[in-house]
């Protein structure tokens, strides 16, 4: 059987990404430092920055990627004074000239947010997730995250009209449509574009960790066994666990020696739970790049599908 890798760096992206071969990755999955924020952490871009900053990082990433892979940033810009910054707006407008397909927009709801009152809004419970690919055509496992037909079939299908029994035509024009009636009958339906999950994780050691049923899913839908995952601003290193507990080989990059030190630090503990001889840990001599290296274990405890 093929070896997995977990390969992290430290460093700036924009600097180590330069490493990597073209066309080599298969799924970037991140979460970028948002503007101003965390700036006690790890250092805030302001907002009128922040598309420029990002910019040659993004020029990387677009030549890393595969042309049949996707990048998934997740990224919310926060209400400053009053009014919502702007700036992811533009960054994927400035993305779109780079080159990239902006191909689709997934919500993030998070499902346990505190509660709050503020003067001129409601409490914010949600995140964007932004798709960007190479190519219109690219790797899509849909089979892979579909959900029970649930409740929405007792009420939807319960009394169907006679348009939902035919081809129902769009009324936008799309040229697509829907035959609801085909879902009769169905244990597992398609999921939405919008992931109801919860903001806790086990992971706690770093401010801004996603739950690891974020990039889970994401990876479940774009990757398949052996593919290589990277996470660009790895932080807790939350991407590369998932995705070498998935069976993905995965690389993770963080400028803050801290983080790097803790994800190597997570990555020897995670080799005592797999309490396999044959994972080989080593720390490369000349670009404090660290390595773990061993078989892919099918006995690692994978989270259930949701
Ligand atoms: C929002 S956090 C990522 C959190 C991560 N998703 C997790 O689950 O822990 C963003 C990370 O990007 C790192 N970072 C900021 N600028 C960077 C850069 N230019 N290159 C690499 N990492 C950077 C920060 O140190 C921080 O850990």
């Amino acid at each position: 059987m093929k070896e997995l890798n977990i390969d992290i760096y430290l460093g700036d992206s924009k600097e180590v990404l330069r490493q990597f071969g073209d066309n080599s990755i298969d799924l970037i999955f991140t979460s970028p430092p948002y503007a101003d924020q965390r700036k006690q952490t790890y250092g805030g871009i302001h907002p009128n920055n922040y598309v420029e900053w990002f910019l040659p990082i993004s020029e990387q990433l677009l030549r890393v990627l595969k042309p049949t892979g996707t990048f998934i940033l997740n990224i919310k810009e926060k209400a400053v004074n009053g009014e919502r910054s702007t700036y992811v707006i533009e960054l994927v407008l400035a993305m779109k000239k780079q080159g990239w397909l902006w191909t689709e927009e997934f919500i993030w709801h998070k499902k346990n947010s505190y509660p709050g009152k503020w003067p001129n809004r409601f409490r914010d419970s949600w995140e964007r997730l932004l798709q960007f690919n190479k190519e219109k055509k690219f790797n899509m496992y849909q089979e892979e995250v579909m959900v029970p037909t649930g409740d929405w079939a007792k009420s939807r299908l319960k009394n169907l009209s006679e348009t939902d029994k035919i081809r129902d035509k769009s009324k936008v024009g799309s040229g697509f449509g829907k035959n609801i009636s085909n879902w009769l009958n169905r244990d597992m339906v398609y999921p939405t574009n919008v992931l109801h999950l919860a903001t806790e994780c086990n992971n706690k050691n770093h401010s801004a960790a996603f739950p690891e049923d974020l990039p889970e899913w994401f990876i479940k839908l774009f990757t398949k066994e052996k593919d290589v995952v990277l996470d660009p601003f790895m932080g807790s290193g939350t991407t590369n666990l998932v995705s070498y507990k998935m069976g993905r080989n995965t690389i993770g990059i963080d400028i803050h020696p801290d983080y790097y030190e803790m994800v190597k630090n997570e990555i020897e503990s995670f080799q005592l739970i797999l309490n396999e001889p044959k994972v080989k840990y080593e720390k490369a001599k000349n670009n404090g790049r660290t390595e773990l290296r061993g078989k892919q274990h099918r006995n690692i405890s994978r989270k259930k599908d949701s």
